[in-house]
């Protein structure tokens, strides 16, 4: 067979293969361009999980009437104009491939009216096919309407999920955009049913008003000569949920993830990276979502200072300041379940869990005692881990740290033997972390960890009773810890309550 071109229409379908995947690759395309194009209010439609309908109107500046039919063309962009342009755009888009890839695999309808125009124009494209293309009277921005995705590829259109899933992605996507770009009013329905409306606010406040689960938010943040990480996280909402971006992209990145989740466990929170441009690489995903970074560890680096920098709960701050003395707007009510110390401070009640307290306690002292002249050894051992010769050499590299952590070890052939542990651990958390640790691309991680398992042996247990004296004294030494919200796997340590909700409840107010 002789070589030929491919069809402008077959390659657009290929194409669009790449960019558009499902209903909400179409919407993550849609918003970014109404973003870019600076509009300030942004409404989106979404009718049978955006299979049936996804619609975006913006107030954005609009397309110039002679640009349109350019704009659904592939490789058509206002964004860039020279190669040197690629390493230096702020704008999401500029491959110029999505509005000619969703109009080439739906029926597609366009209107915009450009800032400089009194008059719009309109378009349809059917399955990449020229329908209809005139003057029409509208409001200044663009909506773009995609109807039947994927109706001329009914083999895409079966891989597509149940219309609940394709809702749940889609909404996801909403919700990234909609977390960042705090300054814009959004408005988002499903199936004729408002979801969201969201007018311009705090970011803190957006992030409530997304997560209504969401009471309380405690605030991150680091720089140092790689960039800047900053965020929330939230004490008492913990379903796994957790958002990041850099440079203003929301992006995925699973080492980065493990990193975060490290620090953070299952609680909810939002991480915002400014990097230089040139440490950040969008470009290995066509849809510019999986991020890979230039430099990795000093990035990492930076993320994990920022989230050792966890604000002080209002509970803490309030008493480091008043020269931590108890007076009336502070008092230990009692214990309850053996397990919660019940404190009451201005206008709250806190549920302070004892044991993740003194978790917290213990960790931080042994972390400084890990950094400085180590922790010492308590117990012995004789355990024997076979491993293969570079987890062997790996060990061997890490040896110091390792000691510093309280394990002695001793390398025989291809066998590592435990001489000596830290106190209050047992034996086979030690093998284990010996092993992880070896396979580990993230040692420091693991120590970290490792040290959290120590500090829990030495900490008191749910379930151990105390007197007031006792819970004072640990309420003290908690409070003057540097990361008094989170225990070191990342639970929460406390719940609390306001008297005020309590008052709404009962009907007082
Ligand atoms: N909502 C919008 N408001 C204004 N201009 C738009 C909008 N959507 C698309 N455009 C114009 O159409 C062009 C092509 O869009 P797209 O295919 O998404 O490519 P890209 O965003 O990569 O440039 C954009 O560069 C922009 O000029
Ligand atoms: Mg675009």
């Amino acid at each position: 067979m002789r070589i030929k071109k491919l069809p402008e229409d077959v390659i657009n379908k290929i194409a669009a293969g790449e960019v558009v995947e499902r209903p909400a690759s179409v919407l993550k395309e849609l918003i970014e361009n109404s973003i870019d194009a600076d509009a300030d209010r942004i409404e989106i439609r979404i009718e049978r999980g955006g299979k049936r309908l996804i619609e975006v109107k913006d107030n954005g500046r609009g397309i110039h009437p002679d640009d349109i039919l350019e704009a659904v063309r592939r490789f058509s962009t206002s964004k860039i104009y020279t190669i040197d342009d690629l390493f230096s755009v702020s704008s999401y888009g500029f491959r110029g491939e999505a509005l000619s890839s969703i109009s080439s695999v739906s029926r597609f309808y366009l209107i915009s009216r450009h800032k400089d125009f009194t008059l719009g124009k309109e378009l349809l494209i059917e399955g990449g096919e020229f329908r209809h293309f005139s003057d029409v009277g509208a409001h200044q921005g663009t909506t773009v309407r995609v109807r039947d995705l994927f109706f001329n590829l009914p083999v895409r259109e079966r891989f597509l999920k149940t219309e609940k899933t394709e809702l749940k992605h889609t909404t996801d996507v909403f919700i990234r955009y909609a977390l960042y770009h705090t300054d814009i009013s959004f408005r988002f329905s499903a199936d004729g049913k408002v979801q969201y409306v969201l007018s311009p606010e705090e970011t803190e406040s957006r992030i409530k008003r997304l997560f209504p689960a969401v009471k309380e938010l405690i605030y991150f943040e680091s720089e140092d000569k790689v960039g800047r990480c900053y965020g929330y996280i939230s004490p008492d909402y913990a379903t796994g949920r957790g958002y990041i971006y850099v440079n203003g992209r929301p992006v995925k990145n699973k080492s980065l993830m493990r990193v975060i989740r490290s620090k953070v466990g299952n609680n909810f929170f939002t991480l915002f990276l400014e990097l230089p441009p040139y440490f950040v690489d969008h470009n290995i995903h066509p849809a510019k979502i999986e991020v890979k970074f230039r430099k990795e560890r000093s990035v990492y680096q930076l993320v994990k200072k920022s989230l050792e920098n966890l604000q002080k709960p209002t509970i803490v701050s309030h008493l480091s300041q008043k020269n931590r003395r108890y007076n009336s707007e502070f008092k230990v009510l009692g214990q309850i379940d053996n397990t919660f110390i019940v404190v009451y401070c201005c206008g709250d009640v806190y549920f302070v869990d004892q044991h993740i307290a003194s978790e917290r306690i213990h960790y931080e002292l042994l972390k400084r005692k890990f950094l400085s002249e180590g922790i010492s050894p308590s117990g012995s051992s004789s355990v024997e881990i076979k491993l293969d010769p570079d987890q062997i050499e790996k060990l061997s590299q890490l040896k110091y740290h390792i000691e510093k952590a309280g394990v002695r070890f001793d390398i025989k052939g291809n066998s590592i033997v435990i001489t000596g542990l830290p106190p209050n651990i047992k034996e086979h958390k030690v093998r284990d972390f010996i092993i992880s640790l070896s396979e580990s691309e993230f040692p420091e991680a693991e120590i970290d960890t490792f040290i959290g398992d120590i500090a829990c042996g030495e900490s008191i247990d749910a379930g151990d009773i105390l007197s007031s004296e006792e819970a004072k004294k640990i309420l003290q030494l908690w409070i003057e810890t540097d990361s008094p919200n989170l225990c070191p796997h990342g639970r929460p340590i406390y719940y609390k309550i306001s008297v005020d909700d309590i008052k709404k409840k009962v009907g007082r107010k």
